[in-house]
């Protein structure tokens, strides 16, 4: 069951629509971003990282769930979430938990900004906002548990006549990110630990392994879904050059309600 349905985001904000026209447009070709991250060094020194990553639905929708991903959820008994009942504009993506970029979320909430350069149709978006992990199973952290709170916030219900029970399970969309990778993809879950030196590798994991079982225990154990929730959101289309249209979009949050205020800017 979703945690919460007393604090639902109620209406799209007013960037959402043109951002999803942007990403579904014919002349786009990539939903890859950069994402950006704050760390500090050793002796306590703010540094920036980034690195790219690949947009995979906002939540709780999935890109590109393949057929045979979707008999898979079946076979395995995992069964699916109510598809396209609800939705959201919080950006999705997946990574390891072994990964530098999970020490650098902090904890949940943690600041992040992704920028999406969708060259196709000359438009950059910047979203800025906080982070929230999952995957750690049902031994997650109470990080995990207050973060589902504040994801399903942000979540629509789109069809507020669907009286169907809610058959809805956090551990499950999990599993269904994990299925919309294809098996070599979800293999590199179990890779030898991602950044160390190649002569490190204490578990004796191989690269290349497919993996089709969707809950593989050393996969699933590595695997994890973040969740991205806007607050400040930037859109610079260079579309119309010279006269490129900046605009920036910031949410005011009052107890339960939720504003976002529009400013264009020169480019
Ligand atoms: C096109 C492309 C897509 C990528 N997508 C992801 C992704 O979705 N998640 C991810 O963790 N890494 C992805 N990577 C790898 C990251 O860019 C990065 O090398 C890796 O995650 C390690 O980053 P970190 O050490 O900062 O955590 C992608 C790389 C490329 C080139």
């Amino acid at each position: 069951m979703p945690p919460s349905t007393t604090t639902k985001a109620t209406t799209a904000p007013p960037w959402s629509p043109l951002f999803k026209s942007h990403l579904t447009s014919p002349s786009n070709k990539s939903k890859s971003f950069t994402l950006a991250t704050v760390t500090t060094t050793k002796d306590g020194t703010p540094v920036p990282r980034s690195r790219t990553c690949e947009l995979r639905g906002f939540f709780p929708e999935v890109f590109s769930l393949h057929r045979s991903a979707a008999d898979a959820l079946e076979a395995q008994g995992i069964g699916r979430n109510p598809d396209g009942r609800f939705e959201s504009d919080m950006p999705v993506f997946t990574t390891d938990v072994r990964m530098s970029k999970l020490g650098e979320l902090g904890v949940s909430g943690g600041v992040v900004e992704g920028v999406f350069w969708l060259e196709g149709v000359g438009v950059q978006w910047r979203v800025r906002g906080r982070s929230f992990v999952f995957g750690g199973g049902d031994n997650g952290d109470e990080d995990e548990e207050g973060g589902r709170g504040e994801v399903w916030s942000g979540v629509r219900v789109k069809d507020q006549t669907d009286q169907k029970e809610n058959d809805w399970d956090w551990e499950r969309m999990v599993t269904t990110y994990f299925a919309s990778h294809s098996p070599v993809m979800r293999g590199s879950f179990r890779n030898p630990p991602p950044g160390q030196p190649r002569s490190v590798n204490p578990d004796d994991l191989k690269i290349g392994d497919k993996v089709e079982d969707l809950k593989d225990p050393i996969a699933r154990k590595n695997f994890r879904v973040v969740v991205i929730r806007p607050d400040e959101v930037e859109m610079l289309d260079l579309s119309t050059a010279p006269d490129a249209v900046r605009k920036r979009w910031t949410v005011v949050r009052d107890g339960q309600e939720e504003k976002w205020e529009e400013m264009e800017l020169w480019p």
